[in-house]
């Protein structure tokens, strides 16, 4: 059912501990401080923590650090972010625009999507600094006279594959994303832009499929990448849990060195993946087929990358050794609304509460409603206090739902 990503021990993740993170509170802290449930608290330092480390990495290399605000666009984050980064990264006009109120005085802002529409596209140019089309032909239509003061760039798809499952994979067979590199090659569009963007990893945490798509690159390319002025090498790393940094330095040091290029990344994940978590309670408890069944106040609508990638998120009362199980599922009618079977060191009973940890990416802002359980309020720790910024109500569903 489940990949078996909870049966890793929490503990044996490789993952590099900053010093400031012990600033961080603890989850039986958390469990005790949290007024209601679910509610999804987001750890100020170990958001900090994370942009501090691509700090040093901005020092080392030069390297340019943008925000992906598809991974958590919450105006909390943006704020905490806006003294790190050198901009924010978006998808769409509503993002560029929210880019645009956060940081419009002191950053850029860099979009790519397949799906920029032509009704919005005079509002759309107005919010960002650079575009990486996605294929020729949105290049095409799109890159007219009025674009002067945008930097264009192409994305480019590199045709290859780090990843086994095609759902997340960028260069699979038939790829919706980016002009393909044998295209692009003989493309006489390559001429007239500015930039490259490119993304093909999917929560990363080694370099090799960094350096292998830079080579790529440049065998393709080689001196003609100094025409350009910038290459966006997308998202997709997760820098924290990277050990060590010198090929990463080695490489845009590199780049920046022969050809020019101001380089980009944007990460998403690994700004906020670590720094979210799902404090839920249990509400039942029962026997099904022999096994004991946790009902949540929660459901994988709170993280629906639990059901749309079959994932158990990671949880911090598991214990593999744990001598009773429990399958944890959630409150809404799906009968596959299962975040999957744990273990613990004491029987499950109702009013207990647990936390999904490291899931504060791509879940709140794929959240929704479903069966009209409201979404959990969002609590932020910083300063040693836990203090709710965000609060969904009844008439949060009802404008939702109101027709005029
Ligand atoms: C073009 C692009 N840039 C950046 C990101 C952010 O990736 P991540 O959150 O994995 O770092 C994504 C994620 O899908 C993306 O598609």
């Amino acid at each position: 059912m489940h990949k078996a990503l909870q049966s890793k021990s929490s503990s044996s993740l490789t993952r590099v501990i900053h010093p400031s993170m012990k600033e961080s509170m603890d989850f039986q802290e958390i469990k005790d401080s949290v007024k209601s449930s679910p509610a999804f608290v987001l750890d100020a330092y170990a958001i900090t923590d994370a942009l501090a480390g691509l700090t040093s990495l901005r020092q080392q290399c030069g390297v340019k650090v943008l925000y992906a605000l598809k991974a958590l666009p919450l105006s909390t984050v943006l704020e905490l972010a806006k003294t790190y980064v050198d901009g924010y990264s978006v998808s769409s006009l509503f993002e560029a625009k929210l880019a645009y109120e956060y940081l419009s005085d002191t950053g850029s802002i860099h979009l790519t999507t397949p799906g920029i529409r032509q009704d919005e596209w005079q509002d759309l140019k107005h919010y960002i600094t650079h575009i990486s089309f996605n294929s020729l032909t949105q290049h095409q239509r799109f890159a007219d006279k009025d674009t002067d003061q945008l930097s264009l760039g192409l994305r480019v798809n590199p045709k290859q594959s780090f990843l086994n499952d095609e759902r997340f994979d960028p260069c699979r067979s038939y790829s919706k994303l980016g002009v393909s590199i044998d295209e692009l090659w003989q493309s006489a569009d390559f001429e007239s832009i500015k930039g490259l963007h490119i993304h093909n990893v999917f929560s990363v945490t080694e370099y090799t499929p960094l350096l292998e798509t830079i080579a790529k690159l440049i065998k393709y390319f080689g001196k003609d990448l100094a025409k350009l002025e910038w290459l966006n090498l997308g998202g997709g790393y997760l820098f924290e849990q990277i050990k060590d940094h010198s090929p990463f330095v080695t490489a845009i040091n590199q780049l920046r060195a022969e050809y020019n290029l101001e380089v980009y990344i944007e990460p998403g994940k690994g700004v906020v993946g670590h720094a979210g978590h799902l404090v839920t309670t249990v509400i039942d408890s029962f026997v099904s087929d022999s096994k004991t069944i946790a009902i949540l106040d929660t459901s994988v609508n709170h993280n629906p990358e639990v059901f749309e990638y079959q994932r158990q998120p990671f949880l911090h009362e598991h214990d593999a050794k744990g001598a009773y199980g429990a399958i944890l599922a959630g409150c809404t009618c799906l009968a596959g609304d299962v975040f999957g079977e744990y273990r613990f060191n004491k029987p499950l009973k109702i009013g207990d509460q647990l936390v999904f940890k490291e899931v504060g990416a791509y879940s709140l802002i794929k959240a929704n409603r479903f069966n009209g359980y409201q979404l959990p309020d969002i609590y932020l720790y910083q300063d040693k206090h836990l203090k709710v910024i965000k609060q969904d109500t009844y008439q949060d569903y009802r404008r939702q739902w109101l027709a005029n």
